[in-house]
């Protein structure tokens, strides 16, 4: 996967000895998944009598799979690193060849245990020699790539494994029920036999790859146990990456309660092992698909908020798969989960890349990825006990019975824990407290973005006047001006660009006509630098003082003007002034609205550089304008600009007057007396 614009000398792939160790790998992680699919569906099967021993023994297939790699991985790493890389590879695949090979003729769960704890021992020898391997085939810098194309087999051969899972299991009850030799085996040998042809494929790639360089790159793994105790030291303390990786572990969690009892779950169903593996599939398809568009969803939504988001509805939907009992609808259901799953991983990738500084980001992967193991561990581990103490309840409704299962249970209780991961994420990660979260998400669907930052709490109030030019803001707000004083408030009235001693010279740069040549870029920052001088220097004091403050434009002239006008990308418009104003929002925002038309033959004199612009500039500017109004009513008035300027004022004055401090002070009070304490 190279970056557009970033030049490669060649793909990976190109160099030969990594494509055919890299075809190994693929081979055999087809290979891995059917294994897992078809032993814990022969597992169900084997035990297929009473739905607690089936459970248990589902249960047992997954402990055994994973129990090697905890206890004794980082002991067979060393032990990997002393052979013959390419021998230990070869050899490790024909044992897995022949081990796999002998489940389905042995037929019996004792044997299933047995040969699953021996492949796991035997892929810790396979793993680590591969891993070492990767950088004696691959030049340095083609090494992030190399590791892309591993991740991209290792996970997207699931959804693969799955399907052939399924289609070998329709053949294979075709075969047993057909061929009278067969009748009574299991149709899962099918996918078994072709799990182990795999491993011997992989065998043959090996051998036949010469010139591995032996022995350089010794590679260390720490126990995972120390990683994870290691990793908390670190993460514990942050407070935002605690919500990650808090929240990664839940859609972790969630995901893993589905695959541990989708088996038995799918059983109770009436599904067979073809249902299993489409099941199965659906979860992998789902990450895929939000892996794939979770970064372009719902752009103007916060990325936090999305992840919080996509986490607490997996977990509703993991409650619905729980209790509706319908196949067809589970398997889309999953689809959904998964999906749910995979935007809350990529997001959370992306945001440790991103919000996490640079010596914190390596400890926080690999914690991440160890607890997620032992997550795992755990849940599939717990999952079938506890569906299996369960057991089957019906619940007799009279004209139809409802049956609730362990699988049930198991499914609701991992979707509450999921949906309570997904509040708590949402709750310790938010970026934008008081906007709330149904508002935010609306807008976000229609491709509006709700302000950044909520109102910040001062003792005074904050009023601005936005609109187009010629549309009488400036009049406007002189005349509300006046009559807050007039009523004894300490007003403090002020607009922009100028009106700061740096500001005043800005403000001659950017109106002066001459001066055409400024990019649109420098244009957008001289604006938010005269603002955050504007605001440090005179807005926010005077709010401190606990002034009403009247501002005659302000951050929306940018977004108007910079952003739609010039067409910046309006997230960096608004992110350069978010900084610039430290995040400072005002209480009222006061948008006359005046179509262009009228505006521009209002204006007398020379046009400046802004006025001088071109009638689609200002239908651009205008549409921004009211689309800023329409994401956040509560803080907007929208008043109409062709309406006489009397009837303009009372609108305004009938709007302000609600969020004037109580009680207004009269008489009694002079012009600079205090502000009264502000209701909130
Ligand atoms: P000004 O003479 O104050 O006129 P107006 O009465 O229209 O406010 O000029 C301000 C000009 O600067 C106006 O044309 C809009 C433009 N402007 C921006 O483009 N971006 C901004 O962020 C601000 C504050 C103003």
């Amino acid at each position: 996967m190279t970056a557009p614009g970033r030049r490669r000398p060649a793909h990976v792939l190109a160099n030969a000895p990594f494509r055919r160790l890299w075809t190994a790998m693929s081979v055999c992680s087809l290979g891995d998944w059917l294994n897992i699919l078809a032993l814990t569906a022969l597992a169900g099967n084997l035990m297929q009598d009473d739905y607690r021993v089936q459970s248990l023994a589902i249960g047992g297939v997954f402990v055994a799979k994973m129990l090697p790699a905890i206890l004794l991985g980082p002991l067979a790493g060393v032990f990997a690193d002393r052979f013959d890389r390419r021998l230990t590879m070869f050899a490790a695949d024909l044992a897995r060849f022949a081990i796999v090979l002998s489940i389905p003729f042995v037929h019996s769960y004792q044997w299933v245990i047995i040969a699953t704890l021996l492949v796991e021992c035997i892929n810790l020898f396979w793993v680590p020699a591969k891993d070492a391997t990767v950088p004696n085939l691959v030049p340095k810098e083609q090494l992030e790539s190399a590791n892309q194309l591993n991740l991209l087999v290792t996970y997207g051969t699931a959804p693969i494994a799955a399907m052939l899972f399924a289609a070998l299991s329709v053949v294979g009850d075709v075969v047993t029920s057909t061929v009278p030799f067969l009748s009574g085996r299991d149709a899962t040998g099918l996918a078994l036999i072709v799990n182990a042809c795999a491993y011997l494929v992989s065998a043959f790639l090996i051998f036949t790859l010469r010139g591995i360089p032996k022995r350089d790159g010794a590679i260390s793994t720490p126990s995972v146990l120390k990683q994870v105790i290691e990793g908390w030291r670190f993460v514990g303390g942050h407070r935002m990456v605690r919500g990650l990786i808090i929240g990664m572990l839940g859609a972790f969690a969630a995901g893993g309660a589905v695959v541990g009892v989708a088996k038995i779950y799918v059983g109770a169903l009436g599904g067979g092992d073809a249902a299993y593996g489409v099941v199965f599939g659906a979860v992998f398809v789902g990450m895929a698909l939000g892996m794939f568009f979770g970064p372009r969803l719902l752009r103007q939504l916060s990325r936090r908020r999305l992840f919080g988001l996509a986490i607490t509805v997996a977990g509703l939907v993991l409650v619905t798969i729980a209790l509706v009992h319908n196949l067809p609808i589970v398997v889309m259901l999953t689809v959904v989960l998964g999906a749910c799953a995979g935007i809350a991983w990529i997001i959370g990738y992306t945001l440790i890349g991103l919000e996490v500084e640079d010596g914190l980001r390596g400890r926080t992967f690999s914690f991440l990825q160890s607890t997620a193991r032992v997550t795992l561990l755990l849940v599939v581990a717990v999952a079938n006990p506890v569906a299996a103490i369960f057991g089957v309840h019906v619940l007799d409704l009279g004209e139809f019975a409802y049956q609730f299962d362990g699988s049930n249970l198991v499914l609701v209780i991992g979707g509450v824990l999921a949906t309570a991961v997904g509040i708590l994420a949402l709750r310790h990660m938010d970026d934008k407290k008081g906007v709330p979260l149904t508002a935010d998400v609306i807008a976000a669907v229609r491709g509006e973005r709700l302000g950044a930052e909520p109102a910040e709490h001062v003792p005074g109030l904050f009023v601005a006047f936005e609109g187009g030019e010629g549309s009488g803001k400036t009049t406007q707000s002189r005349l509300i001006a006046i009559w807050l004083r007039d009523q004894g408030y300490d007003v403090v009235q002020t607009r922009e660009p100028g009106s700061t001693k740096v500001g005043m010279r800005l403000r001659a740069i950017l109106l002066d006509a001459a001066e055409r040549g400024l990019s649109a870029r420098a244009e957008a920052l001289l604006y938010a630098a005269d603002r955050a001088e504007h605001v440090e220097k005179v807005i926010r004091p005077a709010l401190y003082r606990g002034s009403l403050v009247v501002t005659d434009r302000y951050v929306d002239s940018s977004l108007a003007y910079q952003g739609a006008g010039r067409a910046l990308d309006p997230e960096d418009v608004s992110k350069i002034n978010a900084w610039a104003t430290g995040g400072l929002v005002p209480h009222l925002t006061v948008l006359i609205d005046t179509p262009p038309q009228v505006g521009l033959t209002r204006l007398g004199g020379a046009a400046d550089r802004i006025e001088a612009e071109p009638l689609e500039f200002h239908e651009r500017v205008r549409k921004e304008f009211r689309k800023l109004a329409a994401a956040a009513p509560q803080r907007y008035l929208v008043v109409d600009g062709t309406l006489p300027p009397e009837v303009i004022t009372r609108q305004i004055q009938d709007r302000i007057h609600e969020i004037l401090p109580d009680p207004v002070p009269r008489e009694s009070e002079d012009a600079t007396g205090t502000m009264p304490a502000i209701r909130d």
